[in-house]
């Protein structure tokens, strides 16, 4: 299993890695058994999974709804949930009970929080404690209403700061790639890059970004290794024109009186309806 040691380790060998983003069972054991050594299960969840039109509505309670989820699904992979808007600023108390949730009750081996200022001391309140934090820097999704919209931002002098407060790696999200690269060669800790260029020592994307499974224009920062909304589109019509042109189902999806399926090497095994 891949644990915050590994991570520490893939930088001191040079080896970049990738992260990704997963919220559900089912796309978490199939990245887990794809090899990726590290799940965010990130709060852009609200966007993707729950339509919401930023990251702010989250609540922790639907962060550990699906944090369990991915758990029951990765064996290897280092698991990180990202704790959402308002669970970390109010006090290093609420902090650490919120943290203390998503290790508990979702099975998370690390937390991530956004920006700088008094999330340093919150972060090292969490690892003083035995919590792995991950910092996050530059574009933070939960400040879009101070930045003025989603920006690359320009400067940061907050990552040494956050790695003298004991956190285990950096995402640097929306950073022009050459100060990026600076930060990077600076720190001891890993960072993660989204949106900064090729200098980071790991990338991270959202899961439905890399897979197409979004629709409308992509960011600039995403690469789409597959088109998996248009399959999805194009999928959905063929079945409903087949069950309208009443193609499908076919003899071979339809059981006999007996309840074998006809042809029987079309039934799989594993499948009892209790037909018969
Ligand atoms: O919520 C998220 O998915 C993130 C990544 C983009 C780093 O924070």
């Amino acid at each position: 299993m891949t644990t915050v040691l590994d991570v520490q380790r893939f930088k001191e060998e040079g080896q970049r890695f990738a992260v990704l983003t997963a919220y559900d069972y089912l796309s978490a054991k199939i990245l887990d058994e794809a090899g990726i050594p590290i799940l965010l299960v990130g709060d852009s969840l609200g966007m993707v999974m729950l339509g919401y039109p930023t990251t702010l509505p989250v609540t922790v309670d639907e962060m550990i709804h699906h944090a369990k989820a991915v758990a029951r699904g990765s064996h290897q992979a280092l698991l990180i949930g990202d704790m959402p808007f308002m669970s970390y600023h109010v006090s290093v108390e609420q902090a650490i009970t919120n943290a203390g949730r998503f290790m508990q009750e979702g099975a998370m081996h690390a937390v991530k929080l956004e920006g700088g200022g008094r999330v340093v001391e919150i972060t090292r309140q969490l690892t003083s404690m035995g919590i792995p934090v991950m910092g996050h820097l530059g574009l933070t999704p939960q400040s879009v209403h101070q930045m003025g919209g989603f920006k690359v931002q320009g400067k940061s002098d907050k990552q040494a700061a956050l790695e003298q407060a004991g956190a285990f790696s950096i995402v640097l999200e929306g950073v022009p790639a050459d100060l990026a690269t600076r930060v990077t060669q600076a720190l001891r800790i890993p960072t993660v890059g989204i949106g900064a260029g090729p200098g980071t020592d790991g990338q991270v994307l959202v899961y439905h970004d890399m897979l197409g499974l979004t629709t409308g224009k992509a960011p600039k920062f995403v690469k789409r290794y597959a088109n998996l909304a248009e399959e999805i589109t194009l999928a959905a019509q063929r079945y409903a024109k087949e069950v309208a042109e009443g193609t499908f189902p076919g003899l071979e999806h339809s059981y006999s009186a007996n309840g074998v399926a006809a042809p029987a090497k079309a039934r799989r095994d594993e499948v009892k309806y209790g037909a018969g």
